[in-house]
């Protein structure tokens, strides 16, 4: 198959999607697909090819491309494009979307995760993997997200937003609270606060990278995740810290965290957080795959977000979830493709 796979554009998260994306062209060139790389905002100028299909020939790219600690800023991207458009889709990426067989999206954060290159793509009649552009846009909003998951009786962590400038809401819960930006991923601008004085200076980080935020009871427990691959609920896996909490960079630096898949807890646990991980792909519309984040206080199960285009970097966790069920990475991004193909 001809397979354009879609990764960086112009997010704080473009350094994860370029990992994501970088490892799942690999892995599709492993099992003798044409999958080409290419950055939805910088896209192709087909300077050392003559015809978009001639795009699908070009070298693999690097295995494994590391992730750096720093967050690149939309600033600096914009700065590395050359053409005077500053709209989402770089040179040529919708003609050489347009000549692939299926589009897999690597991208993660902002456009790409929130339903505006999906519903681009719809309207150019192009295939891609994942879900809908509303089920993303509604899964990339962590209110919109919260209240579709209480509409549907499923249990999450209390919450209250606040939008850039306006004064922070009274709270039905306390201290300590965690601070997200509404739509963000990767822990990219959040933070757990234990004061009033270091909530207003969160606040302030969070606003950088959405004008909402999220403000959220602290849940003290068990950090899970459970993948679901084309309506199965994958084993849960169990992440681990040695210091702090699974920020950005315990997430992708090598030795950040623990992993233990399936994890340690009793099987009526494990099965209930399966089920509720299914509920929430459901209640958000969420279909093909994603990837459902819990927390687990020895009482109850929280549904903290849902990913409707989870990370797939050497570091991420719905990989390791299908490799504990035998199911290797090569084999996941086909079992990705096939899913929306059926
Ligand atoms: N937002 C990152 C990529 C994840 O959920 O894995
Ligand atoms: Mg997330």
């Amino acid at each position: 198959m001809k397979i354009v796979v879609l990764a960086g554009g112009r997010s704080p998260e473009r350094n994860v999607s370029l990992s994501s994306g970088a490892k799942i062209t690999n892995a599709l060139r492993e099992k003798g697909h044409a999958a080409v790389l290419i950055d939805l905002f910088l896209g192709d100028t087909l300077s050392d090819v003559h015809t978009v299909a001639e795009v699908f020939q070009r070298p693999a790219p690097a295995a494994d491309y590391a992730i750096s600690e720093e967050i690149i800023t939309n600033d600096a991207i914009d700065a590395l494009r050359t053409d005077a458009t500053k709209g989402l889709f770089g040179p040529n990426v919708l003609e050489i979307c347009t000549a692939a067989d299926i589009v897999f999206l690597g991208l993660h954060g902002e456009a790409g995760e929130n339903g505006k290159v999906q519903a681009t793509f719809d309207l150019f009649g192009i295939c891609y993997t994942g879900s809908d552009f509303i089920s993303s846009g509604v899964t990339m909003n962590k209110r919109l997200a919260k209240q579709l998951l209480l509409q549907n009786k499923i249990t999450t962590a209390r919450y209250a937003t606040v939008k850039v400038g306006q004064a922070t809401p009274k709270l039905d819960f306390n201290f300590p609270i965690v601070v997200k930006p509404a739509q963000g991923g990767s822990s990219i601008g959040m933070e757990i606060v234990y004061d009033q004085e270091t909530l207003v200076a969160a606040l302030t980080t969070a606003w950088q990278f959405d004008n909402e935020v999220v403000l959220e009871e602290y849940i003290a427990g068990r950090e899970f995740s459970v993948g679901v691959l084309n309506g199965q609920a994958l084993p849960a896996i169990e992440i681990t810290v040695a210091d702090g909490w699974y920020d950005y960079e315990h997430k992708y630096q090598d030795n950040g965290a623990t992993y233990q898949t399936p994890p340690q807890i009793p099987a009526a646990v494990h099965q209930q957080m399966q089920a509720m991980a299914l509920q929430t792909m459901a209640a958000l519309g969420l279909t093909n795959y994603g990837r459902i984040d819990f927390l687990w206080d020895g009482t109850t199960i929280y549904v903290i977000e849902g990913n409707s285009l989870p990370g797939m970097t050497p570091h991420s966790l719905l990989p390791q979830e299908a490799a504990a069920v035998g199911i290797s990475y090569a084999d996941l991004c086909e079992q990705i493709i096939a899913g929306k193909l059926a």
